[in-house]
């Protein structure tokens, strides 16, 4: 049996839907079990399509360069495609849409 790890909670602006997500798992993976779709296309980290900001919150990469400069990290933006919460998120991405299998 797997040990269970931890959750936080994403919010996601403006749309204020709010989802978890598990410390094993890119916000992407995890928005997609929400029936959330952020918008992307390469999903390793290289083609910023899913390029949204972090309004609040921590995380850390799948990948060991994810592309985006320093001053666009220091800045809150993220890779969601790559990134993974470490702690509650509230995020800014106005092109999430909900898949047409979500409930609410
Ligand atoms: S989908 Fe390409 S960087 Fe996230």
């Amino acid at each position: 049996m797997n040990a269970p790890t931890d959750t936080h909670s994403v919010t996601l602006d403006p749309q204020q839907w709010t989802f978890a997500a598990g410390e094993d798992e890119s916000l992407f993976q995890a928005a997609r079990r929400a029936g959330i779709r952020l918008p992307t296309i390469c999903r390793n980290g290289t083609c910023r399509t899913c390029f949204s900001r972090m309004e609040s919150g921590s995380v850390r990469y799948l990948v060991e360069w994810p592309g985006l400069s320093a001053q666009e990290k220091q800045e809150g933006f993220i890779l969601p495609c790559v990134a993974v919460a470490t702690s509650p998120i509230v995020m800014v991405n106005p092109h999430a849409e909900k898949t047409a299998d979500a409930a609410g």
